[in-house]
């Protein structure tokens, strides 16, 4: 583990495609993370779904993560929008950099201005020390929060819904990187797919979800495929309550969660 005084691990969830489980995998990694150390998410997404599952559901009054990025004048330091939770008590180990429709206006407004892509970056060099672990959801389109999203990592993420759609979305996304890495911007480290609601009936898996896994390992083989994450109500029964899967005693379904975090862990401590 990193000593307190050292940088956060800054950690991306992204994947090109809607309801891939973005959300889903940063709440997870987010709340079981803030178990290990000081750990912030940050909702990247003008959806704001994260925001919403861990109880902010009215920002209409609040500063969000959109006037943190930006240009100078209007800027407001990221230290004043953060928030903590407010459906649970997470013994101050957990905070929330909030989002809503309005980091879509920002983006239009970040747009003509030198560096927009690494906005976000620029926001969290400043407490970057003040926490162990960041995790950074993003929206399901190319554009600049996504670029902003993906350059501010030293890890990726992918959450890949088990359908064409999905398989699409993960293949985009490692296509995505790779052009951000030849035009010389500094990327995230690839940590892997987390393949998520994945179906079964009874002990076998559909045609659809074994077909999606396949499709994954033959057209990304560099990639790591960590285990997958189930269809289940469960999922979104947590989501809503703000809780990881595992603080639910879902051990199966945190699975790959745990992997996740055990991996990034490893990569850590070298
Ligand atoms: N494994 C799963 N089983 C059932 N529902 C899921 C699962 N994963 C996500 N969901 C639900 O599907 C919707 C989309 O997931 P979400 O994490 O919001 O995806 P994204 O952020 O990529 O759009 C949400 O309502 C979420 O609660
Ligand atoms: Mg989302």
């Amino acid at each position: 583990m990193p000593e307190a005084s050292k940088q956060a691990t800054v950690i991306t969830v992204s994947c090109l495609s809607g309801g891939s489980g973005k959300s889903t995998t940063v709440l997870n990694l987010a709340t079981m993370l803030s178990g290990k150390g000081k750990t912030l998410a940050v909702d990247f997404d003008p959806q704001g779904n994260l925001s919403q599952w861990l109880g902010w559901t009215d920002l209409s009054n609040e500063p969000t993560i959109a006037e943190a990025i930006l240009p100078s004048n209007d800027r407001v330091p990221i230290t004043e929008i953060i928030k903590t939770p407010k459906n649970e008590n997470r013994s101050n180990t957990l905070f929330l950099a909030p989002s809503d429709f309005s980091l879509a206006h920002a983006a239009d407004i970040i747009a003509p201005n030198p560096g927009r892509e690494r906005f976000l970056s620029r926001a969290l060099k400043s407490i970057t020390d003040e926490y162990q672990f960041i995790v950074i959801d993003s929206p399901p389109s190319k554009g600049i929060l996504t670029y902003n999203a993906i350059l501010a990592a030293d890890f990726l993420v992918i959450p890949t819904e088990c359908t064409n759609k999905g398989v699409m979305g993960a293949i985009n996304t490692v296509q995505l990187v790779r052009e951000l890495a030849e035009i010389d911007f500094v990327v995230p480290h690839i940590l892997g797919i987390v393949p998520t609601r994945d179906q079964w009936a009874g002990a076998n898996q559909t045609r659809m979800s074994k077909a999606a896994m396949k499709a994954l390992e033959e057209s990304l083989p560099s990639i790591r495929l960590f285990s997958s994450l189930r269809q289940s109500t469960i999922v979104q029964q947590t989501n809503m309550a703000g809780w990881s899967l595992a603080e639910a005693g879902e051990t199966k379904l945190s699975k790959p969660y745990v992997e996740v975090i055990n991996t990034v862990i490893a990569k850590i401590n070298g």
